[in-house]
């Protein structure tokens, strides 16, 4: 090879692995669609009943944030989140699946004009306002938004409209400590669900999924997959 040869070829590399690099951090929806056939047969069948460690239904994961998606998948592969299935699966994925795969959900069944008000649709009872309202500085509204679905940031899911059964066990589970198969290592959350009894979990948790919201659960029928 001439010199001249060798500098062309030597940047060419150069190139693709920074191209390479910066697709690490940056999902692909397109890819990211081509990666949801191990995710379907939970995540794609509505009101689908996961059975293990506990009774209620898979989460709708369509519509939750990018970044949000990818927190999780990234606690669930950390371990900070214990449920095993999810656990197996996240450790499968790497960086880039897990980027990709959060882009794909984060914009599965968002359509234009589908936002809920940005004020609560529906007003809570006085004991359920009471139970939100109950850390002054800090309310459910602070940081998941005043419709529970516009959260304050990137790492904070949308809750609005999610499974009330869902959102009972999520809530529990951040007051687990020490369990190998329930719990979640979060500080923030546990800080919060720690203030109240389950029955007071269960009582916001069935508020909060009556709420309109922009989750949703795509049927794998529905989605569209390039190959
Ligand atoms: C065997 C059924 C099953 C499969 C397959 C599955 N999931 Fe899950 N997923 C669940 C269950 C159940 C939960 C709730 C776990 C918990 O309680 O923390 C969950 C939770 C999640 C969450 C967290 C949702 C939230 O609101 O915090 C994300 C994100 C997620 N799954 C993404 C995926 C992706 C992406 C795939 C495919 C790569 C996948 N899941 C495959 C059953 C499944
Ligand atoms: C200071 C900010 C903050 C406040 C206040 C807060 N949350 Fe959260 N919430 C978060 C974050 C961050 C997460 C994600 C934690 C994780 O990744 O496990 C979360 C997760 C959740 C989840 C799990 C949802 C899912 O999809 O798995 C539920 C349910 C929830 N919060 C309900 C509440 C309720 C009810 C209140 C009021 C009692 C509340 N939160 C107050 C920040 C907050």
């Amino acid at each position: 090879m001439n010199k001249l040869l060798t500098t062309v070829f030597a940047l060419a590399v150069a190139c693709v692995t920074l191209s390479a690099q910066a697709q690490k951090v940056t999902g692909s929806v397109e890819n990211g669609g081509k990666k949801v056939a191990m995710c379907v047969g939970c995540h794609g069948i509505v009101g689908y009943q996961a059975s293990f460690p506990e009774i209620h239904k898979v989460p709708k994961i369509a519509g939750q944030s990018a970044t949000y998606i990818a927190s999780a998948l990234n606690a669930y592969k950390a371990g900070d989140r214990k449920h095993p299935t999810m656990r197996a699966i996240a450790d499968s994925l790497t960086e880039q699946d897990i980027a990709d795969l959060g882009a794909y959900y984060g914009q599965l069944g968002l359509q234009e004009g589908d936002a809920p008000p940005a004020t609560l649709a529906k007003q809570p009872g006085d004991k359920v306002q009471a139970l939100i309202s109950r850390d002054k500085d800090n309310n459910c509204t602070k940081c998941h938004g005043a419709n529970f679905n516009t959260p304050n940031d990137g790492t904070v899911p949308k809750l609005a409209g999610q499974h009330a059964d869902y959102l009972y066990v999520a809530l529990k589970s951040y007051k687990v400590e020490n369990h190998g198969q329930l719990g979640r290592a979060n500080a923030v959350m546990a800080g919060q669900a720690k203030k109240f009894s389950n029955a007071e979990l269960k009582d916001l948790a069935s508020y909060i999924g009556s709420l309109p919201g922009e989750l949703k659960t795509v049927p794998e029928s529905r989605i569209h997959r390039s190959h």
